[in-house]
C-alpha cells in the first residue's frame, strides 16, 4: 500500500479569493499547497478591465503570507462592453491568463454577464487569434430549464454553436458536473474541463436527504450519482483534458445558513487530502499528479511547476479545522463526510 506520494506542486485552475478581509483569510489556505491559481473575477463590481485586474493582482500579492510560493493568474469578466484590444494587450503582457464567461444571472455576482453572444464575438475572435483561453460557466439561465439540466442544455444551446462560430478558440468548460460534460469534452477539440474536489465526492442526495445541507450547495449544483461516477472516471483517467479547478468559493456561515443561502463550497483547506482519498479509492494515486499538477498547465500552455509536495497517509484520521475565521465571519470548510487519512507534509 502506498503511504507516501511526492508530486509536482499542484495548481488550482478555478478559485474565488474575494477581496479585503475575506481575501486575507482565505488566500493562505490556497497558497499553502498550490503554486498558482486562476482567480475568478466575480467581485462586486466585477473585474472587467486590464487596469482592474492589475489592481486586484496587487491586492492579492499584498495579502500573501511572507515567503509564500504562489502566483495568482488573473482573469477578466467578459461583458458585452469588453474591448477586444484591452483583452489582447492584457494577455500579451502576461497580466491575464484567461477571460471568464458567465451567462448573465447564472451564479453569484454574474449580473454583468453575457446575454447576447453576437455582442462578444469580436472579443472571442481576438482571443482565438492571440491564444487566450475562454473559461466558461456552463449553465443556461432560462427559468424554464430545470436546474439539474442546465449544464447539459448549455452544451447544446450555447457551447456547441459558439464553438462552431470560433473553432480555434481555446475553451475551459469549468467545474463540469455531468456525464454530458465529460462526454462532450472527450469528443471535441480545443476544449478541456476542470473538475472540483466536491463534485468528485458529493451527489445531489448529499445536499437534500435528511435535511438541507447548505454547505454542499454550489453552482453548478451537484447532480445524480451516475454523473459523479463519470467525473471520478474522467479525473482519475489521466486524460490530459481533465484537471483540477476547486471552485473553492467562500461565503460566511450566515450567508450560507440562510433562507436564501449563497452558492459555493469552500474546499481550499483540505482539497489535496480529499483528492488523495478519492484517487486512492480508485486505485489511481499514480494519476493524481496529472490531474492536479500537469494537465492544467498543458491546457493553458504554461510551464509545469518545478517544486514538489508530498502527501502522507496517517494512521489516524486527519483533523481539519471545521471553519476558517475571517474578518467578515466564519467560513465552513468542506466536509467530505468520511474520515481522511492523507495530509500534505
Ligand atoms: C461561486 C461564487 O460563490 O462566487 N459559487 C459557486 O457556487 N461556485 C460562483 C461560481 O463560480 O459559480
Ligand atoms: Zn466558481
Amino acid at each position: 500500500m502506498i503511504r507516501k506520494l511526492t508530486i509536482t506542486r499542484p495548481d488550482d485552475w478555478h478559485l474565488h479569493l474575494r477581496d479585503g478581509a475575506m481575501l486575507e483569510a482565505v488566500l493562505p489556505e490556497t497558497a499553502r499547497d498550490f503554486s498558482r491559481a486562476i482567480i475568478m473575477p466575480n467581485l462586486v463590481p466585477p473585474v472587467v478591465t486590464a487596469k482592474q485586474a492589475a489592481a486586484y493582482r496587487d491586492r492579492i500579492m499584498a495579502a500573501l503570507p511572507e515567503g509564500a510560493d504562489f502566483a495568482p493568474l488573473m482573469t477578466l469578466y467578459l461583458t458585452e462592453d469588453t474591448d477586444p484590444a484591452d483583452v489582447a494587450a492584457a494577455f500579451n503582457d502576461g497580466l491575464i491568463t484567461a477571460v471568464k464567461l458567465y451567462p448573465a444571472g447564472a451564479t453569484t455576482n454574474s449580473a454583468s454577464g453575457v446575454k447576447d453572444f453576437d455582442r462578444v464575438m469580436p472579443v472571442l475572435e481576438k482571443m482565438a487569434e492571440v491564444g487566450c483561453t475562454l473559461c466558461v460557466h456552463g449553465e443556461v439561465t432560462d427559468p424554464a430549464v430545470d436546474i439539474f439540466d442546465r449544464e447539459a442544455v448549455f452544451i447544446d444551446r450555447v457551447l456547441a454553436p459558439l464553438r462552431r462560430r470560433v473553432p480555434e478558440l481555446r475553451i475551459t468548460m469549468e467545474h463540469i458536473t455531468t456525464k454530458d460534460g465529460v462526454d462532450y469534452i472527450a469528443a471535441s477539440e480545443n476544449i478541456a474541463g476542470s473538475i472540483t474536489t466536491h463534485h468528485l465526492i458529493i451527489n445531489r442526495n448529499h445536499i437534500l436527504v435528511g435535511g438541507i445541507k447548505p454547505h454542499y450547495y454550489c453552482l453548478p449544483v451537484a447532480k445524480r450519482e451516475l454523473h459523479r461516477v463519470a467525473l471520478v472516471a474522467a479525473a482519475t483517467s489521466g486524460d490530459p483534458r481533465y484537471f483540477l479547478g476547486t471552485d473553492s468559493a467562500p461565503h460566511t456561515d450566515p450567508n450560507k445558513e440562510s433562507a436564501c443561502g449563497c452558492a459555493g463550497v469552500f474546499s481550499a483547506t483540505n482539497t489535496m487530502s480529499c483528492l488523495a482519498h478519492v484517487f486512492e479509492a480508485e486505485n489511481a494515486l499514480d494519476k493524481l499528479e496529472a490531474f492536479a499538477s500537469l494537465n492544467g498547465p498543458a491546457h493553458y500552455r504554461l510551464p509545469v511547476n518545478s517544486s514538489k509536495i508530498t502527501l502522507e497517509k496517517q494512521e489516524e484520521a486527519v483533523i481539519f479545522p471545521s471553519k476558517v475565521e475571517t474578518g467578515d465571519g466564519p467560513v465552513t470548510v468542506f466536509d467530505p463526510g468520511f474520515p481522511i487519512y492523507w495530509r500534505v507534509a
